[in-house]
């Protein structure tokens, strides 16, 4: 059980006020927002929208479910927005009536913790350093026989499993990917199993290729997150969605508090999704950046990159790393990092950088050289 309120990155405004500093003298490589900042055309639809916060927003969000469901091609009845896709999966326990989760782990602490606050248990399936954090495929899978042949089996049978088997992809903070190939063999086993598999999406279209949300309409027992947060980098904004079954996203919606998501949000997803221009020059960017990035790191002395396929990158320090005091010596120089160790299942001292621009990219692996010879404290 959690004990502790969970830790995320994008401190900015905390750390700001502890430093007494402003919050624009912080680059922020803890959250990992996409550099390009919030799409021009979002800000303009956000700006035209200004009159109608007079009204209530459409509760049921229908336009964007609609544009959504276009983009997707799927229904608009698998879509349920959240203000956030934290607040669809603070919800997912709850409306699935989960008793456990099997967390593919390290990962986004918010899984663990929802399956808490719903009274249900979660289970970690690590991956580990030795593999470079490959995503414990193989483990869940023989998770996934050994519960079907195990008493939950006759629960299974009524189609009414409490369990659900967690994997974020790609995940966070290690940055490793399962291809949409692996992810599928998977779910086979686990719909056999009647259970429920959650794929969390949040950074997939750094990498679009990976994504399971085509298959949505063939796969009853899947639940697929996605967040404007990260890719269209607007996390002030508050928006995210869940695709699933009809009947189950019905379920999901239920628990949700009415104008979740606002006037704003709304007309901010449709101009997202509408901007292919912008995605292009996402993807474009990250395409040239990361590799820059990963090789000036792997450069520095003492640092064990891990491949990634997201827009961010997970490194591990010196196991005589002492990651707070590094994670503050930067933070004194207006430099702010993700620590891993506070992740269930991290056993290495390891930081998570966001990939920014190449101009703040080189400030950071600067000055974590500097730290590494010099000393943390
Ligand atoms: C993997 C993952 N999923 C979901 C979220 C939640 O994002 P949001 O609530 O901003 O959509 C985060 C945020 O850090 C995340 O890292």
């Amino acid at each position: 059980m959690v004990t502790q309120p969970v830790v995320h990155g994008g401190r900015v405004h905390q750390v700001a006020k502890a430093f007494r500093r402003s919050v624009d003298s912080f680059m922020d490589f803890s959250a990992s927002i996409n550099p390009l900042g919030p799409p021009a055309s979002v800000l303009r639809a956000m700006q035209q929208a200004i009159p109608a916060c007079g009204h209530y927003p459409d509760p049921s969000a229908e336009g964007l479910r609609k544009r959504l469901a276009k983009e997707h091609g799927i229904s608009s009845d698998s879509i349920a927005l959240g203000n956030g896709s934290s607040e669809l999966i603070r919800n997912l326990p709850l409306a699935l009536s989960l008793r456990h989760g099997y967390v593919a782990a390290p990962t986004f602490m918010e899984y663990e913790e929802s399956l808490y606050l719903a009274g249900a248990r979660c289970t970690h399936v690590l991956a580990n350093s030795g593999e470079q954090y490959a995503p414990p495929m193989e483990e869940l899978s023989l998770l996934v026989d050994a519960i079907c042949f195990s008493s939950q089996k006759a629960a299974c049978k009524d189609g009414e499993s409490h369990t659900a088997v967690f994997v974020c992809n790609p995940n966070s903070p290690t940055g490793r990917v399962v291809t949409a190939r692996s992810l599928r063999t998977l779910y086979r086993k686990i719909e056999e199993a009647g259970l429920w598999m959650v794929v969390d999406e949040a950074f997939i279209d750094f990498c679009p290729s990976y994504s399971l949300i085509k298959e949505i309409s063939t796969a009853r027992r899947l639940l697929i997150l996605r967040s404007f947060t990260k890719f269209y980098g607007m996390p002030g904004i508050r928006l995210g969605y869940l695709v699933g079954a009809p009947e189950t996203v019905a379920r999901i919606r239920r628990l949700l508090p009415p104008w979740s998501v606002s006037h704003f949000a709304q007309v901010a997803g449709v101009a997202a999704v509408g901007d292919v221009r912008y995605r292009q020059r996402s993807v474009k960017f990250m395409r040239q950046e990361r590799p820059r990035f990963i090789r000036q790191l792997r450069a520095v002395s003492g640092l064990r990159v891990i491949p990634t396929s997201a827009n961010f990158v997970m490194v591990e320090l010196p196991s005589t790393c002492v990651t707070a005091g590094l994670v503050a010596r930067l933070a004194r120089q207006g430099i702010l990092v993700r620590d891993c160790q506070t992740f269930s299942g991290m056993t290495q001292p390891a930081l998570r950088l966001a990939i920014r621009h190449p101009r703040d990219n080189n400030r950071v692996i600067h000055a974590l050289k500097k730290a590494l010879r010099e000393g943390w404290d």
